[in-house]
């Protein structure tokens, strides 16, 4: 059904059981097959083509040229640039179709830069930012910056940047903005055989480890973490080369350059965080509170958001 508040062109097709929200606007050369349900108060622009098993939430922006395949769904206040790409089937041959096709999804408030192609069955996350020309190939988990070809992952959106990460001059501590997180600046000996650096209780390790792990050896375009633990506290340091931390307690997010065997970074339970731009030779040393546990781990932003709402900051 199209609602009657809704803007067809004359020049569009939309055919029949095509679902059509309220204030919606079709414009010319658009074409919309009678399986496809979109929401209210979208601009669906010149030679866009939907197919029929295509779900488009409200408050979208479909600019001009792109095609929505069957199994493409596009959720609330999603941006799609012009001649974004989406596909459906990842081996195509002529005359041969797929009864089933692998399901993509697009999720709230993503953008979708310009002349983008995105691979079949994939993910793009809330918030998320795809950089034009982008060959999106994986999964881009919520508020990534992802741009190349293959799409990687260069940075987050709103991540407010730490410039300088070291401690409150005259102390040896600086709690960040992100609840729960703080820089600590450890000791550092030197002597003419060189230069060491230690916690202890009482002096830079906030609690009793109880496990380490040294992450090492990651090529630089990926990334690390992005989960956050129910219980678990953890101590990162950088001791070789350099990366970046995020961290989110799902109010606020900030970025940390870790760079120094002297600088270390404290996060308490429920964090959100993620570890990128590695530099080759990056060796970065975790303290954990507890022994593994995978039931410890939160991997889905949404079930974090859900966990940390109502809890103060
Ligand atoms: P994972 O936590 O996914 O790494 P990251 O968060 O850095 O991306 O862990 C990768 C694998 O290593 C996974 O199979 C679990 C295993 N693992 C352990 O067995 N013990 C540990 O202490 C850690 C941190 C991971």
């Amino acid at each position: 059904m199209i609602s009657p508040d809704a803007f067809i062109h004359p020049n569009a097709i939309v055919e029949d059981g095509a679902m059509i929200g309220p204030r919606t606007r079709v414009w010319a050369f658009a074409h919309i097959l009678s399986g496809a349900v979109i929401g209210a108060d979208c601009n669906i622009c010149d030679h866009v083509f939907v197919e029929n098993k295509v779900i488009i939430g409200d408050r979208a922006t479909i600019k001009c040229g792109v095609q929505v395949w069957d199994g493409v769904t596009i959720e609330n206040d999603v941006f799609v640039g012009p001649n974004v790409t989406f596909t459906n089937d990842p081996f195509p041959r002529s005359c041969q179709r797929l009864d089933e096709h692998p399901q993509t999804i697009i999720r709230e408030n993503a953008s979708i830069g310009a002349n983008a192609t995105i691979l079949p069955g994939l993910e793009i996350g809330k918030k998320a930012m795809v950089g034009a020309g982008t060959v999106v190939t994986r999964n881009v988990p919520a508020m990534a910056m992802v741009v190349g070809n293959p799409g990687r992952i260069k940075g987050y959106v709103d991540a407010r940047v730490i410039e300088q990460p070291g401690p409150i001059p005259g102390t040896t501590r600086r709690k960040l903005g992100v609840r729960g997180v703080e820089v600590i600046e450890l000791p550092e000996i030197v002597d003419l055989r060189g230069k060491l650096t230690f916690g202890q209780a009482g002096e830079g390790l906030p609690f009793m480890p109880k496990r380490w792990y040294i992450i090492y050896g990651v090529p630089s375009p990926e990334v690390r973490g992005e989960h956050a633990h129910r219980h678990l506290e953890q101590l990162l340091i950088c001791v070789h080369g350099s990366c970046d931390v995020i961290v989110d307690d799902g109010t606020l997010r900030e970025e940390v350059h870790l760079s120094r065997p002297t600088l270390a970074l404290h996060l308490t339970e429920m964090i959100w965080g993620i570890q990128y731009r590695f530099s080759a030779d990056a060796v970065l040393l975790v303290l954990a509170s507890e022994t593994y546990d995978p039931d410890d781990y939160i991997r889905s932003y949404d079930e974090f958001l859900e966990l940390v709402k109502g809890t103060s900051r």
